[in-house]
C-alpha cells in the first residue's frame, strides 16, 4: 500500500472579474488537471513545480482542507474526502502562510494548545513538546520561552514543523516548508525531514519550487507544471532522461524592455529557454547538446547585441534537475534559488 495514493485529481477555481462598473463575470482558473501520483512509505517525496503549478492545491486536497472536482486521495489507505477526521490522525501539515499561532504567547505555550486540540494530555503531552522542541532546533535557539511575536521567520517555520510532528503522525505533509528562510535555518529543516524518513520512517512530502532542495533531499520527484504532473522520478532518473546533453548558462545584461527568452528561443530555434533574474543580469539557461555549444554561444550574442543587449558570462555543467525541468515544459516560469 502506498502511503499517499493521489489519482486524477481536477481543481477548478471561479474568480470574479470586473466587467465594466458593476458586472462580474466568473472567470475559471484550471489549477489541476488529473494529478496522479504515489509516495512510498519512509520516503521523502517531493512535489517541485513553478509559482502557480498547483502545489498548493494539490497539499490542500490531500490534508483535507479543499475539495477537488473530481479525482481521489488516499492516505495510508484512508479516503481523505470520505473519511476526513480519521485521514487528519495519520497527518502532520504545514502551509507556507503559517497562521493560527498566538503572538502573546511563548513557542511551548503555543504547543501545549495545539497538543490539547489534538487529546494529548498531561506528561506525555509535556514530553512530545519537549521532543518536538529539541528536534526541530527550537530550544537550542531559545524559543522555547520567546513569544511568538518575537519570533523571527525561520523561528516560525520551526515552530510549524514542530506543531505538526506533535502527535507523532506517520505522514508530513509540508508546503514549500523552506520558503524564505535564512539558509542555516532551512539547512536544520531539510536535514530533519530526511533524518525523520531515515530513522524513524516517516514519510514526507513537501512542496518546492526550488530545484536544489529538490535534489537534494528528495528520494523521489514529480515535476508539476499547469496543473499536470510531467515527470516522476529519482533525480539520478529523471537527470538520466537528458543524459547526453548539458546545461548552458549566460549572465545577460539587456534593456528592460528586451523579451530576452523570445529572443534567445528564436536565435536558438528551440523552446528550452529559462530566464531568470538575478542581482548581476538576467541569468539564461538553455538544454543544449555538446556539439552545440560554439553555435548557441554566437547566435545568442549576435541576437543580444542586436537589440542593444549583451553576454557577460557563459558557463556549461553537467544537467541539473533545473534543465530536466526546462527539457520537459519549455522552462516558462522557472525559479531556482541555489540557498
Ligand atoms: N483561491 C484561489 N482562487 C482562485 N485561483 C486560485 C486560488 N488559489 C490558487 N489559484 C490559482 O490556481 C493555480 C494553482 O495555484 P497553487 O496551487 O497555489 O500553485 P503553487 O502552490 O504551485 O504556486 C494558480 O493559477 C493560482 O493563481
Ligand atoms: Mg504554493
Amino acid at each position: 500500500m502506498a502511503a499517499i495514493s493521489v489519482r486524477d485529481l481536477v481543481k477548478t477555481y471561479y474568480t470574479a472579474e470586473r466587467r465594466g462598473f458593476i458586472k462580474r463575470r466568473k472567470v475559471p482558473v484550471r489549477a489541476l488537471r488529473g494529478v496522479t501520483f504515489e509516495v512510498r512509505k519512509g520516503e521523502v517525496f517531493g512535489l517541485l513545480g513553478p509559482n502557480g503549478a498547483g502545489k498548493t492545491t494539490t497539499i490542500k486536497i490531500i490534508t483535507t482542507l479543499l475539495l477537488p472536482d473530481s479525482g481521489h486521495v488516499e492516505v495510508l489507505g484512508i479516503d481523505v474526502i470520505r473519511d476526513p477526521v480519521r485521514a487528519r490522525e495519520v497527518m502532520g501539515v504545514t502551509l507556507s502562510v503559517e497562521r493560527g499561532f498566538f503572538w502573546k504567547l511563548t513557542g511551548r505555550e503555543n504547543l501545549k494548545y495545539f497538543g490539547i486540540l489534538r487529546g494529548l494530555r498531561g506528561k506525555e503531552l509535556e514530553e512530545r513538546i519537549d521532543r518536538v522542541l529539541e528536534l526541530t532546533g527550537l530550544r537550542e535557539l531559545g524559543g522555547e520561552h520567546k513569544l511568538f511575536e518575537e519570533y523571527s521567520l525561520g523561528m516560525k517555520a520551526r515552530l510549524a514543523l514542530a506543531r505538526a510532528m506533535l502527535h507523532d503522525p506517520p505522514l508530513l505533509i509540508l508546503d514549500e516548508p523552506t520558503l524564505g528562510l535564512d539558509p542555516h535555518s532551512a539547512r536544520t529543516i531539510r536535514s530533519l525531514l530526511v533524518r525523520l524518513a531515515r530513522e524513524e520512517g516517516k514519510t514526507v512530502l513537501i512542496t518546492t519550487h526550488n530545484m536544489f532542495e529538490a535534489d537534494l533531499m528528495c528520494d523521489r520527484v514529480a515535476i508539476i507544471n499547469k496543473g499536470v504532473i510531467v515527470a516522476v522520478g529519482t533525480p539520478a532518473e529523471l537527470k538520466a532522461r537528458i543524459a547526453g546533453r548539458l546545461g548552458m548558462e549566460f549572465l545577460v545584461r539587456a534593456p528592460p524592455d528586451v523579451d530576452v527568452r523570445s529572443i534567445v528561443q528564436k536565435a536558438l530555434g528551440t523552446a528550452e529557454v529559462s530566464v531568470e533574474p538575478t542581482q548581476e543580469g538576467l541569468r539564461v539557461r538553455l538544454v543544449i547538446r555538446p556539439e552545440e555549444e560554439e553555435k548557441a554561444l554566437e547566435r545568442v550574442t549576435e541576437a543580444l547585441a542586436v537589440v542593444g543587449g549583451r553576454v557577460r558570462q557563459v558557463r556549461v555543467q553537467e544537467p541539473t534537475l533545473e534543465d530536466v525541468f526546462i527539457a520537459l515544459t519549455g522552462g516558462g516560469g522557472v525559479e531556482a534559488v541555489a540557498s
